[in-house]
């Protein structure tokens, strides 16, 4: 595959995986609401139809894996063209964000592991598995949310208790992890994104300054939208409405 091709790969999967990002965030931060907002939320996801949901997965995971494999075989590739002695002086012009990109990404990688693995198979914390709580019903959003998908049960997983279980004082290291881990998300976009208009095109002379604050402002609202929840966990800002009890 020619190199112009690795690039449109890692602009359209990169592409996709912002898009994912930012819907994760905005129904994150239906935190900051009533808890039933949420809830309500996090079980029709988990009970969309017709598989809905392995398909979305299954599509991410796909553009993560296309994603990685090209920027690897990229960086190969660059290092095979680079002249030896002109090794320091490329290092010197490009700019700290892109040359610190496959390091960014592969620490978003364990990121998104340990991530997976504290809120939705839950295994660092099995006690989240057995948090549940009663829908209220409350506000527009539950007619909203009940329009798309009507609810079968009120008793669902509190999703709101165990983000906010897992983001308490008592977990105050998880937090900081999570604070880093999203000011690295926020470094690897800044770049990321000023260059997926690069590789799509999109970007000349008269627009690259224009296009990199855009690509600036986007990672900064998206570093903003995640790490609040980690900080209002820390702050005492959003807390449980489910105690933890703790597994045998
Ligand atoms: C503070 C930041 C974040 C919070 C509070 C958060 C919250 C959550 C929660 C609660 C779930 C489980 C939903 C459920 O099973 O009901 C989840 C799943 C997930 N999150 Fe996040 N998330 C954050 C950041 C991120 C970031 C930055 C990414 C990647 C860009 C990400 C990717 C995922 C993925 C891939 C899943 C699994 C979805 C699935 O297949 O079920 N999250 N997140």
């Amino acid at each position: 595959m020619s190199s112009l091709g690795k690039k449109y790969i890692m602009a359209l999967s990169g592409l996709a995986l912002v898009g994912f990002a930012c819907g994760h965030m905005v129904g994150n931060l239906q935190m900051f609401l009533h808890p039933d907002w949420i809830n309500e939320y996090a079980y029709k996801l988990q009970h969309l139809p017709y598989g809905l949901l392995w398909v979305v997965r299954i599509v991410m995971l796909t553009c993560v894996v296309a994603h990685m494999v090209t920027a690897v075989m990229l960086v190969i590739e660059n290092y095979k063209a680079r002249p030896e002695k002109y090794v320091a002086k490329a290092n010197l012009q490009a700019s700290f964000a892109s040359r610190t990109m496959k390091y960014s990404g592969v620490i978003l990688l364990a990121f998104i592991v340990f991530h997976i693995m504290h809120f939705t198979v839950q295994n660092i914390h099995p006690e989240f598995l057995h948090l549940e709580t009663t829908l209220e019903g409350v506000g527009t959003i539950h007619h909203v949310y009940d329009k798309l998908l009507p609810l079968d049960r009120t008793t669902v997983h509190d999703v709101y208790s165990m983000v906010a279980h897992g983001f308490s004082l008592k977990f105050w290291y998880v937090s900081v992890f999570y604070i880093i881990s999203m000011g690295l998300l926020c470094f690897h976009l800044m770049h990321g994104i000023s260059s997926m208009f690069q590789s799509l095109g999109l970007r000349n002379d008269l627009w690259r300054k224009r296009l990199d604050r855009v690509a600036l402002a986007a990672a900064v609202f998206v570093f903003i939208g995640f790490a609040s929840l980690p900080l209002a966990g820390l702050l005492g800002i959003i807390e449980p409405i489910t105690p933890l009890i703790a597994s045998h």
